[in-house]
């Protein structure tokens, strides 16, 4: 039965004998294990399900460890990493050869991020090793964005989720990788592509029919409710459609809506997509848990955060 604590001692120990803790960033929760112990990430893998080829990132307390993991630095990288970390940009570097092949799925690069929460930033310091952390959820479901959503994913299969409260930032880090010193973007997320690029300049993002090793399947269905889910460009004449079914919308700013039994969940009352983004997986959880027939969504501005917040949208929706 997992036990809901911020004891960090305790965390530690539970890490120390090669097991798991999901552990609070600023973006999601994360399942954690150490990077060295075979039985741990064999157990990451396990308890969410998770496909072998799909490779984790490693979370370390500071930029300085960073020539533990990664072999070369690119000057962007540099400079990213001095604009964002702690924070929620997480770099694909070449691997330092220490570092196990079933934590990069057999690549040499590594995927690496300074997570910004303090409880998650203390109990690394304390560890003599980094942690392998994908978010906490079974592979392919809404990321958790609260220890309780945790708690209802994996009560009996992990021993504690280390209690850091509500995830601030809400979707999970921005990833950037180099391919011949050309930086790339493999995944939209919690750092604009603006504020990327206000930092090295363009950046080409990742095209979303690639299936390539390299580029994580940035539109393979994910982030998904249990509940059917569509986009739609019009929600008050989609609702028409399914005039029996029960129905919950998920909007960015209010919408007047006159069906009474339709649930709403707004993102943001003022248009903010920083808050938007921050209360988008809790709100879909909220949406998912019902028992609805269908959620309806539309399609966010396309820009700034925007794009990161329908990225999940439509890949929560992929058929
Ligand atoms: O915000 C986050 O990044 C959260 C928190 C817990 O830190 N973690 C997270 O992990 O989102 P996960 O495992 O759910 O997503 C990791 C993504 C996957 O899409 C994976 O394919 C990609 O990172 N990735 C990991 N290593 C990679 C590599 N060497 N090259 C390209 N993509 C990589
Ligand atoms: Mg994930």
């Amino acid at each position: 039965m997992i036990q809901i604590s911020t004891d960090i001692l305790k965390a530690k120990e539970i890490l120390e004998n090669e097991n798991l803790v999901a552990i609070p960033t600023e973006t999601v929760y994360g399942l954690a294990g150490n990077i060295y112990s075979e039985k741990a990430i064999n157990l990451i893998f396990k308890t969410k399900n998770r496909p072998f080829n799909n490779p984790l990132i490693v979370h370390i307390h500071s930029k300085e460890l960073l020539e533990n993991i990664a072999q070369e630095v690119p000057e962007k990288a540099k400079k990213l990493a001095e604009a964002f970390w702690p924070g929620s940009l997480t770099l694909v570097l070449k691997k330092k050869e220490n570092i196990p092949h079933n934590i990069t799925a057999g690549k040499e690069t590594v995927a690496v991020r300074v997570p910004n929460h303090p409880l998650t930033l203390e109990l690394l310091k304390q560890l003599d090793f980094p942690l392998a952390a994908p978010s906490a959820n079974p592979f392919g479901s809404i990321s958790p964005t609260t220890s309780k959503h945790v708690v209802d994913y994996f009560t009996d299969t992990i021993e504690m989720v280390l209690d850091g409260g509500n995830c601030k930032n809400g979707i999970e880090s921005t990833i950037v990788g180099f391919e011949n010193e050309k930086a790339i973007l493999y995944r939209l997320g919690s750092i604009s592509v603006e504020d990327i690029e206000s930092i090295i300049g363009p950046i080409q993002i990742v095209n979303k029919n690639d299936s390539s090793p390299n580029a994580p399947g940035m539109l393979s269905r994910h982030y998904a409710p249990n509940t059917k889910t569509i986009l739609s460009e019009n929600i008050e004449y989609e609702i028409k459609n399914y005039p029996t079914s029960k129905i919950g919308v998920l909007l960015f700013q209010d919408l007047k809506i006159n069906d009474q039994n339709i649930e709403k969940e707004i993102l943001s009352k003022n248009g903010s997509l920083k808050e938007a983004t921050s209360n988008l997986y809790a709100a879909m959880h909220r949406l998912d848990k019902k028992g609805l027939d269908l959620i309806i969504t539309e399609k966010f501005p396309e820009n700034d955060l925007g794009k990161s917040i329908n990225d999940r949208l439509e890949r929560a929706t992929k058929k």
